[in-house]
């Protein structure tokens, strides 16, 4: 996950391969509440592992439900309908899928076998409606409080044991803002129907009805059984009680899935398909449906059980004019493929929208605007209209995954024919931990750029200057690749040495190098490596194999066997590269170049500090004496001596501290971009106002 404050995506121009969808949002947390209500112990594969879910999982633990992880198995034990605790105070972040039916289900509880329970969330869960829920609940007898502003969290629910519930006559519930409030009834109810049907009924035309059928869905595999006359009334049969099914499967999640079906309608243009793996055909989720309007506006996709392939079919898309109502949060996925198409797009019934995460009306047209695109938004439909000039912008993600995921389709104006290509900046990226933690991961999985494309920083710089330690962090500070390119020096040299091999067989060393089984990853302690599988981290570091890797790198032809596996680490996002000729010799088109030195004395003082910190002995005259060698070394060979490049920034580090380095890097970085610094996010989260912002057209 990018945990980082912007992540900045270079033009993309194609999509291929498989992605793996993460567990679905709605079937997570509806299975975590009946598993957490119910009798028994339930064991759940593939659970969604977010920030919604894990809210809810703390919560049932609260509640005095026992969790064990079993691997990618949760076995949760639930509470058989009776509290266990009758006071908590509940915090549920920005999980509406949690707040409204522990609301429910606590609200009834509470009133029937007393108890006292607060549940509160992030300050944007605090404008996000529950008066059409409290509402439906007062009359059965719950003593609901707002503890802030009338009808919006936080609530207090209380009640004193031996209490009863008016359940005699049919509960109403609004089901034209949200159908949460429904669902959040129909899965506390049950909890309640041990002597008499209980009846809800609705009032309004229920909006997003496919996530009634998830709710109906689940509730019948855990026992309940659910009379549906119409979308108006629904009846819980006298004795319903939960029962846990044992074990139950989370599909993936299908409004995650739209970001990838548009990936493969807009990129997937090379013949290869996009695959999406966990959901398909046989999915229970309404968004599954959101195939039917990618198809509309040009999308070739293939079903299965459990899995979707699509490519590009019509070019560009075609805009469409399409009622929501049945895919709410999907839709937000057809705003941004509407940047693809050769007419506009009117996306109609979707004031649900409003009261997301974020007002996702007004945040959507506000980005979209920022791209390019002409948008016209009301208060229950957006129209936008392809980019004729694309603009490199900085978007805001409101603390709203899909916002984020949305955006960064935008990244593949290439396709469009943006010229020139803009690189697409997503301040905030690790929103998407609501959902889907990996998703950047995911797309750069799928994702090409052209490597021109890709932008690459290189730090190059002498022996100890501390060039490895800044590449790391501007790495870390950007979501960048790393390539630390002595590294694979060190590597030729300590494989060449366990192959009895001296740096004079130069063409036996250049075969070392042509052949290197080489494999970086990420330990607590920094970079590890595995040499042919065997770990190697502590021996690369090692002062004789620096010695050993400046000999091997005078030789040209290990240089030239290299030259290929360092260009390979320049992928999307982006790569950051150290080492003596990364700016001069193998990024010669690198954005930035700097050139790190430090005074000897600095340097060996460096050294012999990391080496004393690490228990090794060692002398500060002998390092600096040793450094100077390979300095010289290194600066005087013929092939590729270490030496700024042209266009390289020099900087001199010896008075600086790592952290003002890095900042400086970032600075010079910053100043390449094209995005202006970024601001303040825009007020669009404010309450759920259905005002009406007429169109801007042109850049925000
Ligand atoms: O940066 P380092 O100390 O890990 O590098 C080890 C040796 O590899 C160094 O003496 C010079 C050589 N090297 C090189 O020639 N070219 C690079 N791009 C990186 C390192």
């Amino acid at each position: 996950m990018y945990d980082i404050p912007f992540l900045d995506l270079p033009p993309l121009d194609g999509a291929s391969g498989t992605v793996r969808l993460p567990g679905s949002k709605s079937i997570s947390n509806r299975v975590l509440l009946l598993a957490g209500l119910a009798e028994g112990t339930t064991a759940v594969h593939d659970l969604l592992d977010s920030d919604d879910t894990a809210v809810m999982l703390a919560a049932l633990q609260q509640l005095g439900c026992t969790l064990r992880r079993d691997g990618a198995v949760l076995h949760l034990t639930g509470i058989a309908g009776r509290l266990q605790v009758h006071e908590a105070a509940l915090f549920l972040g920005n999980a509406g899928t949690a707040m409204r039916p522990l609301a429910a289900a606590l609200a009834v509880l509470a009133t029937t076998q007393g108890g006292r329970f607060e549940l509160s969330g992030v300050p944007r869960m605090h404008e996000r409606p529950i008066a059409d829920l409290v509402d439906a609940l007062r009359p059965l007898g719950c003593a609901i409080d707002e503890l802030g502003a009338p009808g919006y969290p936080p609530l207090r629910l209380h009640g004193v044991a031996g209490g009863q519930l008016a359940t005699a006559q049919p509960i109403r519930v609004r089901g034209d803002v949200s159908s949460q409030f429904l669902t959040a009834l129909l899965l506390a109810l049950p909890l309640v129907a041990q002597d008499r049907d209980v009846v809800i009924e609705v009032q309004g035309e229920l909006i997003s009805k496919p996530y009634i059928d998830i709710t109906l869905n689940l509730l019948a595999r855990f026992g309940i059984a659910v009379r549906r006359d119409g979308w108006a009334r629904f009846t819980m049969a006298q004795g319903s009680r939960y029962r846990s099914p044992g074990s139950i499967h989370v599909e993936g999640d299908a409004s995650s899935a739209s970001y990838f079906i548009a990936m493969g309608a807009i990129a997937a243009h090379g013949g290869a398909p996009l695959r999406i793996e966990g959901v398909g055909s046989d999915s229970i989720q309404g968004d599954i449906r959101f195939v039917e309007a990618a198809e509309a506006m040009g999308a070739q996709v293939r079903s299965g059980p459990g899995w979707l392939e699509v490519h590009r079919g019509r070019w560009p898309l075609a805009g469409i004019t399409l009622d929501c109502n049945h895919i709410p949060d999907a839709a937000m996925t057809l705003a941004v493929m509407a940047l693809y198409a050769d007419t506009p797009t009117r996306l109609t019934g979707i004031a649900s929208w409003r009261v997301k995460e974020t007002d996702r009306i007004a945040a959507m047209a506000a980005e979209l605007r920022r791209v390019g695109a002409q948008v016209v938004e009301g208060p229950d439909f957006i129209e936008v209209r392809a980019p004729t000039c694309w603009q490199a912008a900085a978007v805001h993600t409101y603390d709203d995954h899909r916002m984020a995921m949305c955006l960064s389709l935008a990244a593949f104006n290439p396709l469009a024919g943006a010229e020139p290509p803009v690189p697409v900046r997503i301040l905030d990226p690790k929103c998407v931990a609501k959902t889907f933690p990996d998703y950047f991961e995911a797309l750069f999985g799928v994702a090409t750029a052209s490597a021109e494309a890709v932008p690459v920083i290189c730090i190059d710089g002498p022996t100890a200057s501390g060039k490895g330690t800044l590449a790391a962090r501007v790495a870390d500070a950007l979501g960048y690749h790393l390539l630390d390119s002595g590294a694979l020096y060190r590597a030729t040299g300590l494989a060449a040495q366990r192959h009895g091999i001296t740096p004079e067989d130069e063409s036996a060393v250049a075969r070392v190098a042509q052949f290197l089984d080489l494999r970086f990853g990420h330990g607590p302690d920094g970079s590890r490596a595995w040499l042919r599988g065997e770990e190697v981290s502590a021996e690369l570091r090692l002062e004789s194999t620096g010695l050993l890797a400046s000999r091997v790198s005078a030789i040209p032809a290990v240089r030239d066997a290299l030259h290929g596996l360092q260009l390979s680490f320049r992928r999307a996002p982006g790569l950051v590269a150290d080492g003596r000729d990364m700016g001069s010799v193998v990024f010669p088109g690198a954005r930035l170049k700097i050139f790190l030195t430090a005074s000897p004395a600095k340097r060996a003082e460096r050294r012999h500090k990391q080496l004393i910190s690490k228990g090794i002995p060692a002398s500060i005259a002998v390092l600096r004496a040793d450094l100077e060698a390979r300095d010289a070394r290194d600066a005087n060979r013929p092939v590729a001596p270490c030496k700024p490049a042209e266009d390289a920034l020099l900087i001199d580090n010896s008075e600086l501290g790592i952290e003002e380095s890095v900042e400086l890097v970032l600075r010079h970085w910053q100043q390449r971009q094209p995005f202006a610094i970024p601001t303040a996010a825009p007020a669009a989260s404010t309450p759920a106002l259905l005002s009406t912002t007429p169109g801007k057209p042109g850049n925000t």
